[in-house]
């Protein structure tokens, strides 16, 4: 298992670039799946789970060239609609080649989901949205078998929440199916947009509409693109946290405004600075911080992958400040981590009066409360999953004193050579096994 060990209490200053995107990276190799011609993906990360996603489409039949941050993906012909790899398991992609494989070959079975671990995480709106479409799928032990011998038919799919992997999953499905398809209240995500744009440019015809619907016309055939993996917002928030929360000035290059408007407002209440310049934003701290009440959300709201550099943040905050997690009913695992630092949180399970979400009266441990500003100090920590493996991080760099973290694998899913990359911006953090 790797490990970092982190001295901390230093202000991080310079320059980070931002690498593509995990979240829309991962997507875009199983659209490529839609085609039998080359598709090239640019400003792609060099991250797990990546590679994880790599080995599936290599599974099913895919050539794949990589230079630099460049891959070229081709999928002459599915050698197998089996994705039965024990290592796919890690995360939530293939579920998302359904459509894919059922296109090219009437039949597929993927894995049971994995991912990280913060709730139950259910898949039924996948699959109800794939059967409105024409497959039949059955749940079989650790599998789901799908079949769409006719080939798969435009409906009209409302969903009860707009969940990104479900949209995904549709569009997928529906760019190559029969007719017209609506989707009803879907996922907006810049992730799945950078997905949709791709497919437009392979030939796919998909509108926007009000209201979150997509109208797409299935079209016959898609054909081979070049298309460049957006930047890692995820990565932009964590890097603007660590940047504030050590006191420190760092430029992120090619952190796009378009995509944190909610977060940059968030930073902005705080009383924290950023400026954004033609290659990215800068991000410091002038002022002493305040607290703020931030309440996760759906894009364009303040996203839950954001809540645990912000957690961290929050400690350094001058009273008290809540976080209302309305995506997920169990992620606040890294509370109890930063309370071991010397923070001073407490998470609670009633929705704040004036905002209750889909996960009031159910008892969900999903409200927190961090009372500020409280020194850190530095402590042994193990990686509970990805986004609160880089709250441990930046909380590390905060504290005083030295820390360790172990199982970092699980950082390196979705976050591009972290150590080497914060060396450079003066942090002291190395890593062993
Ligand atoms: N949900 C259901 N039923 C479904 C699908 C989802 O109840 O059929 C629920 C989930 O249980 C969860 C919520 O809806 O409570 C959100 O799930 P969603 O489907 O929107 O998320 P996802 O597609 O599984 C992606 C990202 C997550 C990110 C969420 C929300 C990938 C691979 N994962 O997950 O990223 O948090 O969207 O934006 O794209 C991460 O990168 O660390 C991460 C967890």
């Amino acid at each position: 298992m790797g490990k970092f060990v982190i001295r901390g209490g230093k202000r991080l200053e310079g320059e980070i670039r931002l690498a593509g995107a995990k979240n829309a990276a991962t997507k875009l190799m199983i659209a490529s799946l839609l085609t039998d011609e080359p598709c090239r993906l640019d400003n792609f990360p060099d991250i797990g789970d990546t590679e994880i996603t790599e080995e599936l489409c290599r599974n099913v039949g895919s050539e794949i060239q990589k230079q630099g941050t460049t891959v070229t993906i081709q999928t002459s012909d599915i050698k197998t609609n089996r994705i039965v790899l024990e290592q796919t398991r890690k995360n939530r992609i293939p579920i998302l080649a359904l459509g894919p494989l059922l296109h090219r070959t009437g039949e597929a079975e993927v894995p049971i989901l994995g991912g990280d671990k913060i709730g139950a995480r259910p898949v039924e709106l996948h699959i109800k949205a794939l059967q409105a479409l024409g497959a039949e799928i059955e749940e079989n032990g650790n599998t789901y078998r799908a079949r769409a011998k006719g080939g798969l038919r435009g409906a009209e799919i409302k969903f009860d929440f707009p969940s990104v992997g479900a949209t995904e999953n549709t569009i997928l499905a529906a760019v190559l199916a029969k007719g017209k398809t609506v989707l009803k209240n879907s996922a907006l995500e810049p992730e799945l947009m950078n997905v949709v744009k791709m497919l437009q440019k392979m030939g796919a015809i998909i509108e926007l509409g009000a209201n979150r619907d997509f109208y797409i016309e299935g079209v016959q055939k898609l054909h081979g693109v070049r298309h460049k993996v957006l930047p890692d917002r995820n990565e932009a928030v964590s890097f603007a946290c660590l940047a504030i929360a050590t006191n420190g000035r760092i430029l992120v290059r090619e952190a796009v405004q378009d995509n944190l408007i909610t977060f940059l407002n968030t930073v902005r209440r705080m009383g924290a600075e950023y400026e954004v310049v033609p290659e990215g934003i800068i991000f410091s701290r002038p002022n002493s911080l305040r607290p703020v009440e931030v309440q996760t959300a759906v894009h364009p709201g303040y996203m839950t992958d954001w809540q645990q550099p912000l957690g961290v943040l929050l400690t350094q905050a001058d009273g008290i400040s809540r976080i209302h997690e309305t995506i997920y009913e169990d992620r606040f695992g890294y509370i109890e981590d930063l309370n071991r630092m010397g923070a001073k949180a407490e998470i609670q399970t009633a929705c704040p009066p004036e905002s209750p979400c889909r996960f009031s009266g159910k008892n969900f441990a999903h409200v927190a409360l961090l009372h500020g500003p409280t020194p850190l100090r530095g402590a042994k920590l193990a990686v509970r999953d990805l986004r609160s493996g880089i709250a441990h991080v930046i909380a590390a760099l905060v504290a005083n004193g030295e820390s360790e973290i172990e199982n970092v694998e699980e950082l390196d899913r979705g976050y591009e050579k972290i150590d080497e990359r914060l060396r450079k911006l003066g942090a002291e953090i190395s890593r062993s096994g």
